[in-house]
């Protein structure tokens, strides 16, 4: 039987596109065989990223596609290790790209190069060579990343180009800087969309690179929850949104879960806030933030993985296409 006749012509629509440009095309030579990363160079340019390619890539099956960015200094390689994107204890089943920053920094940051092209066109570039050379599912994009690399996360779903192609956003520890004032990002003003701006945020209390509660004596950064309501507006609570539950997951360490509903949208906003625990990756097994930087994270380790979080919370959304 064809699978026209088993479809509804709908369901047969969103599929055809969804589906990119690259399904049906053989893995380019230079990408990694699956089940393997590789480091590589966005064609035409000097910007460089880590592709990991499944175990089970299939080149005729749209598949989810994750990104993930590196903290300020860090680089492509250190965020696989720290993120476990490539892992397929958690990720089994999609394509996970860490791209590179130029000098070690991200759009927003004040030490971030402004030239363009910049970050948001690298990656809004990276993605449409993805699409070309892979089979992605483009309902099913996601950004994610620690510190410097979380608040790009933001920058992204903040700008109405390239943020309308990712699905929902994660971020580590971010580094939310206000950039109304940063030339080449501009004001937040993410595009309409029906499905809102999924976003999931952790925090430790104790972390003193990015503050909890924000500082002002240089490099000026966001507190976490005037951010949190940043997102919460734009998903439609309103200027004044409150948390609608805010409940402890785990006694000791203390960790509260704090979401906010918005415009319909069940926990649209969510939030981690992790008594004690510093600028780290929540792991229970200790990850590249504990050994390498443990001045950092007093606890050693955490009573849950931060990236089985948000995997699940990626899981709720996708594009309506
Ligand atoms: C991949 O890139 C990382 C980060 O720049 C680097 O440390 C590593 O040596 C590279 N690996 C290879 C095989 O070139
Ligand atoms: C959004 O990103 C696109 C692609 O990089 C860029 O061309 C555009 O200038 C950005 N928009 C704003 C308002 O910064
Ligand atoms: C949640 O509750 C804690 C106190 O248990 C409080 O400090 C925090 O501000 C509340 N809200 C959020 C969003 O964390
Ligand atoms: C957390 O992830 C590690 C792998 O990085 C795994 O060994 C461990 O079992 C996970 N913990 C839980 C509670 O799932």
């Amino acid at each position: 039987m064809r699978l026209t006749s088993l479809l509804p012509l709908a369901a047969l629509a969103s599929l055809s596109t969804a589906q990119s440009k690259g399904c049906g095309r053989a893995l380019p030579c230079s990408f990694p065989e699956a089940g393997t990363s590789h480091n590589l160079t966005l064609p035409g340019t000097d910007r460089r990223y880590r592709l990991y390619i499944p175990a089970n890539y299939d080149k005729n099956k749209p598949t989810p596609l994750y990104f993930s960015f590196h903290g300020a200094t860090r680089d492509m390689l250190e965020e696989e290790a720290l993120s476990q994107f490539s892992n397929p204890q958690f990720n089994p089943n999609g394509i996970a790209v860490y791209p590179d920053s130029t000098n070690g920094y991200w759009l927003s940051n004040p030490n971030a190069d402004l030239s363009r092209p910049n970050d948001l066109d690298f990656t809004n570039d990276l993605l449409d060579h993805m699409e070309e050379n892979l089979c992605i599912d483009k309902s099913r994009v996601y950004s994610a990343g620690k510190s410097n690399g979380g608040g790009f996360t933001s920058v992204i779903a903040c700008n109405a180009t390239v943020g309308s192609r990712f699905a929902a956003f994660a971020s580590v520890s971010g580094a939310y800087y206000d950039t109304d004032e940063t030339e080449g990002i501009g004001p937040c003003e993410p595009a309409e969309r029906e499905e809102g701006y999924p976003f999931l945020e952790f925090h430790g209390t104790a972390d003193t690179t990015a503050p909890i509660d924000g500082n002002t004596e240089k490099n000026a950064k966001l507190p976490v929850i005037d951010f949190l309501h940043g997102w919460a507006a734009r998903n439609g609570c309103g200027d004044n949104a409150r948390w609608a539950r805010n409940e402890t997951v785990f006694v000791k360490p203390l960790v509260k879960h704090a979401s906010w509903d918005c415009d319909g949208k069940k926990e649209i906003v969510q939030h981690y806030r992790e008594s004690e625990n510093g600028h780290c990756w929540p792991s229970t097994v200790g990850n590249d933030d504990y050994p390498e930087h443990a001045d950092q994270c007093p606890l050693g380790k955490s009573p849950y993985n931060a990236t089985e979080y948000i995997f699940e919370f990626f899981a709720g959304y996708r594009l309506n296409l």
